[in-house]
């Protein structure tokens, strides 16, 4: 019924009284009003005036399948999409549906265990980030899946715009401060892959970061301070994915290579690798086919294949 009474606000133009609500409807005024209610505190901007009635003044950011796929202009990426409202991770959600066809987005409005890099956790309140992983199914050979994560960076930093840029290999940054994440997870045998999960989150309209992470951390809104509308970001990102990934499919990192380095703020830059058990430093200059960070050190260059990269001066996180 709730819905019904927001469908009678939506196609009103203007004001619409309680009294042909509940005509409408059958039902009582008071039942009306306490929808009116319930949708105001699901975040509808509902005006009410005396003798006019009420009206619809905003609509929250709310994210679906349909309004994702709105003049979507994809072929196989995005064109399943497993919504939920609420999962422990959306990496999760994809593994344990993995017979899904390949290209199936999962997307949730909140994670409860949201997954970072390295054991570490994400935080992903609800309503106010894109929450989501991707399933694939990539002919292609394990050793070769970290390069995805690459295409995947390139794609958000494309989707989200806002001057957004790569810290290598897939931190996604605004200014000096992470925006959006990438974990890829896999299940494969030696020479073959049977999935591919990357998940990705950003930071969309979260207003403030609390302690540390203010440090290390943004959102579009921090950014630019408007509120963005979601699903148009995530179209964005599953269509420069799609023809990315495409790319990459047929010709490898190597036919990414020149975007790639366009949009990554890591070469050029003084850097520190740091691995369990040792640091290096030195000049990061480029990145190879297999997209791996050519760092020139004092003593010879050095191909980084994984590990933190901090660049010095500049960014506070590792
Ligand atoms: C990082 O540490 O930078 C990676 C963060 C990845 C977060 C995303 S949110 C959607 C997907 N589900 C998860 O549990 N993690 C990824």
């Amino acid at each position: 019924m709730k819905n019904r009474v927001l469908e009678m606000l939506q196609s009103a133009e203007g004001y619409i009284s309680g009294e042909a609500i509940s005509g409408k409807l059958g039902i009582s005024r008071n039942a009306v009003w306490k929808h009116i209610n319930k949708l105001r505190s699901e975040g509808y901007g509902i005006e009410s005036v005396t003798n006019r009635g009420y009206r619809l003044n905003s609509s929250p950011d709310i994210i679906s399948a349909e309004k994702i796929q709105e003049n979507m202009n994809t072929e196989f990426i995005g064109r399943k999409i497993v919504y939920m409202e609420e999962t422990d991770s959306t990496n999760n959600a994809a593994k344990a549906a993995a017979d899904m066809p390949d290209g199936t987005l999962f997307i949730s409005e909140i994670q409860t265990s949201g997954k970072g890099r390295l054991g570490r956790a994400w935080e992903s309140p609800k309503g106010i980030g894109i929450w989501m992983s991707l399933l694939l199914k990539p002919e292609i050979l394990p050793q070769d899946v970290a390069q995805i994560t690459l295409v995947v960076g390139m794609a958000a930093a494309k989707g989200i715009g806002c001057g957004a840029k790569i810290k290598w290999p897939n931190d996604v940054v605004i200014g000096t401060k992470k925006v959006c994440g990438i974990l890829t997870e896999m299940s494969a045998e030696i020479e073959r892959v049977n999935y591919v999960v990357t998940g990705i989150g950003i930071n969309v309209n979260t207003e403030a970061f609390d302690g540390e992470l203010s440090e290390k951390a943004t959102s579009l809104y921090i950014e630019t301070g408007k509120k963005c509308e979601r699903c148009g970001i995530i179209r964005a990102f599953l269509e420069n994915f799609e023809a990315l990934y495409k790319k990459f499919l047929r010709g490898g990192i190597a036919a990414l290579a020149e975007d790639y380095r366009e949009l990554c703020i890591t070469i050029g830059k003084e850097v520190s690798v740091i691995y369990p058990n040792r640091t290096i430093n030195g000049k990061a200059v480029d990145i190879n086919n297999e997209g791996e960070l050519i760092v020139e050190t004092e003593t010879g260059t050095v191909t980084v294949g994984s590990g933190e990269v901090s660049i010095r001066g500049i960014y506070g996180y590792v």
